[in-house]
C-alpha cells in the first residue's frame, strides 16, 4: 500500500497566511498541518508516501520533511504545475504507485480515527470515509440506501444526507485508468467525486463512518476552528500513545 498526500492548490482562501508558505505547512496547535496527515498514514502502517504539492513554496516541504528519516518512512515529491483538480493531482502519482493499491489523503484534512484495519483489509475495491456533519452543503455528500452508497453530490444546496465524504480514500491500482476516462467538470477540473461515483456505479465502493474528530482546514473559518479543536486531537493522541 502506497500513501499519497495531495497538498496542491494556492491556498487563496487562507490569504495572506499562505503568501509566506504553503497552506499545509501552517501550524495547527503545536505542529505543521501536514504532520497530522503523516501520522494518520503512519498509524495505518503506510511507510512509502508521495507528497504532491503545487509549485508555490514547494521547497518548504523538502526543508521541513526531508527524506522521511525523522518519521521512519520514505517521502517522494511531485509537483502539480497547474490547478487541475484533486483527481489530476492524484494522476501524477501513477508511476510511484506502480500497480499497488493506494491510500489518498487531502492535505488540509485532519483525522483522529485510525484506519489501520481498513487499510489492511482493502483489496480490489475502493473505500471512502464518511463523517456526519451539520454543514452538509460545504462538502461532497454521500447518498445512502440499505447501507450502500448510491451516489455522491458535490456541494449541493439540497444535500441528500448529513454524511460528508472526507478527504481520505483507498483505491486499487485501476484508479489511474478511471482518472484517464474522466472529463473536466464545469470548473475545468478532474474531480475526485467523479472518480468515486465511477466506483459506486460499478458497485465497487465501500464506506466507513468516522467516529473521531475530523476537520477540513481549507477555509479560514475551518482553519481557525482546527487550530482550536486541534488541541482536542492532540490531547487524544497523547492519551492513546
Ligand atoms: C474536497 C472534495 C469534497 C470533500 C472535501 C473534504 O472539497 O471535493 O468532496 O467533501 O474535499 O475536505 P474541497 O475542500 O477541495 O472544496
Amino acid at each position: 500500500m502506497k500513501g499519497i498526500i495531495l497538498a496542491g492548490g494556492t491556498g487563496s482562501r487562507l490569504y495572506p497566511l499562505t503568501k509566506m508558505t504553503n497552506k499545509h505547512l501552517l501550524p495547527v496547535y503545536d505542529k505543521p498541518m501536514i504532520y497530522y496527515l503523516i501520522e494518520t498514514l503512519i498509524n495505518a502502517g503506510i511507510k512509502n508516501i508521495m507528497i504532491v504539492s503545487g509549485r508555490g513554496h514547494a521547497g518548504h516541504f523538502l526543508e521541513l520533511l526531508g527524506s522521511g528519516v525523522d518519521f521512519g518512512v520514505h517521502f517522494t515529491y511531485e509537483i502539480q504545475e497547474e490547478a487541475g483538480g484533486i483527481a489530476q493531482a492524484l494522476s501524477l502519482a501513477e508511476d510511484f504507485v506502480d500497480g499497488d493499491s493506494v491510500t489518498v489523503i487531502l492535505g488540509d484534512n485532519i483525522f483522529q480515527d485510525c484506519i489501520k484495519e481498513e487499510v489492511r483489509n482493502s483489496k480490489d475495491c475502493a473505500k471512502i470515509f464518511l463523517k456526519e456533519v451539520t454543514n452538509a452543503h460545504s462538502f461532497g455528500i454521500a447518498e445512502l440506501k440499505n447501507e450502500t452508497v448510491i451516489g455522491i453530490e458535490e456541494k449541493t444546496k439540497v444535500p441528500r444526507s448529513n454524511f460528508a465524504v472526507t478527504g481520505l480514500y483507498i483505491y486499487d491500482s485501476d484508479v489511474f485508468d478511471v482518472i484517464k476516462s474522466l472529463k473536466p467538470s464545469g470548473r475545468g477540473e478532474l474531480e475526485i467525486t467523479d472518480v468515486n461515483n465511477y466506483y459506486i456505479n460499478k458497485g465497487m465502493m465501500e464506506y466507513g463512518v468516522l467516529e473521531g474528530f475530523w476537520s477540513d482546514a481549507g477555509t479560514l473559518d475551518r482553519f481557525i476552528k482546527s487550530k482550536y479543536t486541534g488541541t482536542t486531537a492532540h490531547t487524544y493522541y497523547r492519551f492513546t500513545e
